[in-house]
């Protein structure tokens, strides 16, 4: 037997028991009279302690155990003199009897600490030694638990697990698609899902009401810190039902997570339509931990002599409370800020609620006190504030006032890694328009359902109409989406031509679908969430690729595995491509 306990669960009840362990040696110590050696494994570290003066022999071939070398060890568990209050096992210590070396270790190109000296590079090169740091592996095992804890959930109200196929034809969900060439179909290819969408409608068609599907999608777009090229979805897909048990049924699951995993109690998720969160917020994704929502002062500010409010379409602002302390340098700063290109705002204008209840602006030349006196009304600012407005187009400018508030928001320390506000944003416009190819898009997918009362709209102001469609944020992340579909034929076949589809390109993409439909489709609809979001979010992190075993780095590539990587001329060959490479 290689062991009998592992290196996590061994404590003072099992004194005096022989034990054999196995694992790594984490690191040694030697006192003279005693080597220590700290053996890990998964489950945790347990002390092994070699006698010079009782076993000279074996204590000094302990001695010669490297960082990482594999062995086992058979002894006796006995208590510690001095204790360790930080480890599970830091009650005892195993002298070893007898000790083996099942497999030595070149020295690992980083240390394996929970703080190491290794940089990202070295780290994803070496991404099987990186997981075996606590951080890493911590994370792996809550993401285990979450995925454990969704399973039991959905199947604890009858959702079934059902498997989709990874090579299929091109689902258009807004990305690019990785292809992969047919062999047996020369000139012919398949495109890896950029989720299982067409799929999860169509299991709907055949009966299975409550489906669901922890599934790899695929998406060939700009990598950030919150997307991977491959990721995980909890998909999901239900029928006879309306947005109303989507909505309940998965605040039910995320409500669940938070509680098994966190122990925390979410309460009832508040909901916001997305027009709101855009007038008031400038995003579709509000992080509502936090409050500064926004305040237009057209009618306030313009007509007073200031010709950049004067031309502007919209001049809004937002009041951040307490922050009347900042100082120039700081509104200096802020104002650098906001001209940076991926804001994009011309400047930025203040006003200062001092404590002594004057009111100083930034453009005191265009505005008296009793002006800037009818703003802070209207923003409710009080003694101590600081009032920040942005002017021009509307789109533009309610998205750079967006980033500022969340910028505002991290300087005053207002969005706590451990408060989590979850939110429904709902009522997404069905449409937007693209200026590169000057038609519509489906904003979120071409087979969400326009909302009933403004079908009417299609044909007359399509811009205007909104649909089925909800996100669910938590602090300003967006989790996941989805909406009720569209199940009636000649509906699905008006909006695919709205979306500027010939029948026969609808025809050739989409025929299934719309055959599908012909056959007794119910009322359905689903939501993905994004998986790797949900428990880097649980782990209180921004960045998913902390988060998943083996993540392809920010050029897409997995400098472990050396890939994408080119293949032979034979392989080409055989799959029907010619490629030129110039140089
Ligand atoms: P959507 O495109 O909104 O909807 O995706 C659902 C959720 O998936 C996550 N996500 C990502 N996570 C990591 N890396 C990425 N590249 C990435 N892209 C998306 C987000 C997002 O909210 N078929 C629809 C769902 C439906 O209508 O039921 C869909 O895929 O958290």
């Amino acid at each position: 037997m290689l062991r009998t306990h592992n290196c996590g669960e061994l404590n003072i009840k099992h004194i005096n028991q022989e034990v054999a362990l196995s694992g790594w040696v984490q690191r040694s110590r030697d006192l003279g009279g005693m080597t220590f050696i700290d053996l890990r494994d998964r489950y945790g570290i347990t002390q092994l302690a070699f006698n010079m003066e009782t076993q000279p022999e074996l204590c000094l071939q302990a001695r010669k155990l490297g960082r990482e070398y594999v062995i086992q060890v058979h002894g006796k568990v006995a208590e510690r003199e001095s204790k360790n209050l930080k480890i599970a096992t830091g009650d005892i210590e195993i002298i070893v009897g007898e000790f083996k070396l099942l497999n030595a270790s070149k020295t690992p190109p980083f240390t394996i600490e929970n703080e190491t000296d290794g940089g990202e590079e070295i780290r994803m090169k070496y991404r099987y030694l990186d997981l075996r740091r606590n951080p890493l592996k911590e994370n792996l095992l809550l993401r285990n638990k979450l995925s454990f804890e969704v399973r039991s959930y959905l199947h604890g109200i009858d959702f079934v697990e059902v498997e989709t196929p990874y090579l299929i034809k091109s689902t258009p969900e807004g990305a690019r698609d990785f292809v992969v060439p047919s062999r047996m179909n020369p000139g012919t290819f398949y495109a890896l899902p950029q989720s299982p969408q067409t799929f999860k409608q169509l299991l709907m068609v055949s009966g299975y009401d409550r489906y669901y599907q922890l599934v790899k999608c695929f998406r060939d777009e700009d990598l950030r810190a919150d997307r991977q090229p491959e990721f995980t979805q909890i998909d999901c897909e239900m029928s006879f039902i309306e947005q109303e048990d989507i909505l309940t049924t998965f605040e039910g699951l995320t409500s669940h997570l938070f509680l098994k995993v966190k122990g925390i109690e979410l309460g009832s998720f508040p909901r916001m339509q997305y027009d709101d969160a855009m007038r008031l917020y400038g995003s579709d994704k509000p992080d509502i931990r936090f409050g500064m929502p926004f305040v237009e002062l057209n009618d306030l500010a313009q007509n007073k002599g200031f010709s950049i409010f004067d031309e502007a379409e919209l001049v809004v602002g937002f009041c951040a409370k307490g922050a009347a302390s900042f100082t120039r340098k700081d509104l200096d700063g802020l104002t650098e800020w906001v001209r940076r290109p991926q804001i994009g705002a011309k400047g930025m204008v203040y006003v200062k609620y001092n404590e002594d209840g004057s009111l100083k602006s930034s453009v005191d030349k265009f505005y008296s006190e009793a002006d800037l006196k009818l703003w802070a009304e209207r923003m409710e600012a009080t003694p101590g504030d600081l009032m920040l407005i942005l002017s021009g187009g509307v789109d533009k400018i309610r998205k750079a006032l967006g980033e500022l508030r969340l910028e505002m928001g991290n300087r005053l320390n207002l969005r706590n890694r451990s408060t989590y506000a979850p939110l429904w944003v709902v009522d997404f416009p069905l449409l937007e328009w693209d200026e590169d190819s000057q038609r519509y898009h489906a904003m979120h997918h071409p087979f969400t359902s326009p909302k009933p009362n403004e079908m009417h709209l299609l044909d007359t102001d399509p811009g205007k109409v909104h649909a089925n469609a909800y996100d669910l944020v938590i602090n300003g992340v967006e989790i996941g989406g989805g909406s009720i579909r569209i199940f009636d034929k000649d509906v699905q076949a008006r909006m695919f031509s709205l979306l500027g589809f010939s029948d026969e390109d609808a025809k050739s993409q989409f025929g299934f679908l719309m055959n599908a439909f012909e056959y007794g489709a119910p009322p359905h609809g689903g939501i993905a969430l994004g998986f790797d979001r949900l428990v880097a979010m649980f782990g209180g992190s921004d960045s998913i690729r902390d988060y998943i075993a083996f993540p392809k780095n920010n050029s897409g590539q997995d400098v472990m595995i050396a890939s994408p990587s080119i293949i032979s001329e034979a392989q080409l060959k055989e799959l029907n491509l010619e490629v030129k490479i110039q140089n």
